[in-house]
């Protein structure tokens, strides 16, 4: 970890390259040369770049292996394995520029069919917003326009204790977040906007989550320590509320669309969603209960011990003490389980270490010998976490066909796992609880400074903001940096190199808006030689007044629908 851990240090309000109050991920491989590279980047309302620097390349090349450390230490999912199933795909998805996500099959489905879904995602108003933010709002956009209901809010809770910021600059800039996604096209009829501040009911369920979670965490978890402030910590729990609060009305897929730097926060919110279900549903294939890694090793025992054969009425039982001599005499090839690689988890791998003492081989053999002639038959299985005892009972009542009770759970013979998970879903529900559905994320890539080096809220000149005179704008793009060769000759002969050019990101993400060709045009343009960076950025520079001076128009526009929303402009706490 960075030594650095000084977590409850008020920073600059302006400084946002603080990394005091970042989210951190911990990750068991070892530290990197320099320690602050770790992957996850930092937060700044989702946009930040990498603290490693490296330029971003929209059509996957040659930086792709810093998004793949993610992948294999954090186990964020690849985009593109899911693309084929999201109807009409935005062109952030079609680029690559969202590249990861957690779970997000389960809302592509629902989107899909036209079932309940939703998208949320947060904003701290730390400063204006900027092209960086607008994926984000566009991304919102999108799903609102697919059908989920959508959710967009201000961090102001966060703005406050994480940076210190003063209400009446919150208030500002909240302003300006909102009119922004207003006038990008955010339908406030059709979806909800909010202010954690103003949010009681958000607040509630950010009370009832902090039971689920404790200090322990938040120090493994971002490096919070016995100096970090306590509103700090209740930001935390607020965000967790923010992610799972589309649910609460009814449980749904809900997207996160965030940057990578807010995983941490995603992979927690999975976490605490878990923890408040009432019944867990897992498969089993005797009366006692196991682990996950115990499980995945009895059930190989019994596939191979003849369980295929269970339809044949003359095989015989394949009993617990037969899988028990199985496992001792063939230890066979290690199971993921015994990696350590804990089914449908986000945690990280664990240390092999970890799992050498008593091995879940030595524990399985050791259930499987004390149940003896038990028959092993599969079942679905559910587990008492935090059910009330009439929801237990309510469930053995309601779980059709064989079922047989024991003390901490109920095993159903005829429920497969789907079916089961809808019913203690219902019955959880009918019971007071929440019946989460673990949220789902999706990350982008983050944008290049205009300067080289990371977009950052706090140099203007890395960033075009919203709210950016649209001569400004042109400016910035005429004068940023490039991917382009020394001289007009070398760039003829050896082609631009459109993917450590921030110029070119800007078409891809933004200016080019919908029209793949001609991102794509650009790209050959550019790669080929054809096209110079004098020109190129002339280009740019014009899409980037228009596309300011529409978007200011429209911000006027959205005035008015603002004013007329029921949201606190003006804070009372100021
Ligand atoms: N922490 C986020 C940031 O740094 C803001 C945020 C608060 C958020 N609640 C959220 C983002 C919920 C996504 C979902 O910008
Ligand atoms: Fe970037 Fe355009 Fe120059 Fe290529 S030609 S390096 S895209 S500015």
């Amino acid at each position: 970890m960075t030594g650095d851990t000084d977590s409850n240090r008020r920073t600059d309000p302006a400084d946002d390259s603080d990394t005091d109050s970042k989210p951190r991920a911990r990750s068991d491989s070892e530290s990197e040369p320099n320690s602050n590279s770790e992957p996850q980047p930092q937060t700044d309302g989702g946009t930040a770049t990498g603290a490693d620097e490296t330029a971003l390349d929209p059509w996957g090349s040659s930086t792709i292996a810093d998004y793949e450390s993610l992948f294999e230490r954090f186990g964020i999912e690849e985009f593109e394995a899911v693309l084929s199933e999201v109807p009409d795909p935005h062109y952030l998805m079609r680029r690559g520029v969202i590249f990861g996500h957690r779970d997000y099959r389960r809302v592509a489905d629902a989107l899909q069919n036209g079932e309940p879904a939703a998208a949320l995602s947060g904003f701290m108003p730390t400063g204006e917003p900027h092209v960086g933010h607008k994926l984000v709002f566009d991304e919102l956009i999108w799903h609102q326009q697919q059908g989920a209901e959508t959710y967009g809010l201000i961090a102001d809770l966060e703005a406050h204790s994480a940076r210190g910021l003063p209400w009446t600059e919150i208030d500002d800039h909240a302003r300006d977040y909102l009119l922004s996604l207003l006038a990008l096209g955010f339908d406030p009829e059709d979806g909800e906007l909010y202010r954690q501040s103003e949010n009681r009911e958000l607040q509630d369920l950010a009370f009832e989550l902090g039971i689920e979670a404790n200090l322990s965490e938040m120090d493994a978890i971002y490096g919070f320590d016995g100096g970090t402030d306590l509103s700090h910590v209740q930001s935390v729990v607020t965000q967790m509320a923010d992610i799972l609060y589309p649910q609460l009305d009814e449980p749904k897929p809900t997207v996160i669309p965030v940057g990578p730097d807010q995983d941490p926060h995603v992979r927690l919110a999975r976490d605490l969603a878990a923890r408040t279900r009432y019944f867990g549903v897992a498969k089993a294939y005797a009366s006692f209960e196991t682990d996950l890694e115990e499980r995945a090793l009895i059930a190989a025992a019994y596939e191979t011990l003849g369980g295929e054969r269970a339809d044949d009425p003359d095989a015989e039982d394949v009993r617990c003490a037969h899988a028990a001599d199985w496992l001792t005499e063939s230890p066979g090839t290690a199971t993921d389980a015994e990696r350590g690689v804990p089914e449908g988890s986000d945690q990280p791998e664990k240390d092999a270490a970890d799992t050498d003492e008593e091995g879940p081989r030595e524990q399985a053999i050791e259930k499987l010998e004390a149940a003896g002639k038990e028959p092993l038959r599969p079942r679905v299985r559910f587990l008492d976490r935090n059910a009330t005892p009439e929801a237990f009972e309510a469930l053995i009542e309601r779980a059709p066909g064989e079922k047989r009770v024991y003390e901490g759970h109920i095993d159903s013979f005829e429920l497969d796992r789907e079916a089961a998970e809808t019913l203690a879903r219902e019955v959880e529900i009918d019971h007071g609880g929440y019946g989460f559905v673990p949220p789902s994320s999706i990350y982008h890539r983050f944008m290049t400074g205009l300067t080289g080096g990371k977009m950052s809220s706090s140099v203007p000149a890395s960033h075009i903001s919203l709210l950016d005179d649209p001569e400004v704008g042109y400016d910035k793009v005429t004068s940023a940096t490039t991917g382009g060769r020394e001289t007009a000759e070398l760039q003829r002969e050896l082609g631009g190199e459109a993917e450590e050019c921030p110029v070119y990101e800007l078409y891809a993400y933004l200016l080019a808006a919908d029209d793949d060709e001609y991102t794509k045009r650009v790209y050959e343009e550019c790669t080929g030689g054809e096209r110079l960076c004098g020109g190129c950025k002339e280009e740019a520079a014009e899409l980037m007044r228009e596309f300011l001076a529409d978007h200011q128009e429209k911000r006027a526009e959205a005035e008015e629908l603002l004013e007329d929303l029921d949201i606190e402009l003006d804070s009372p706490r100021r």
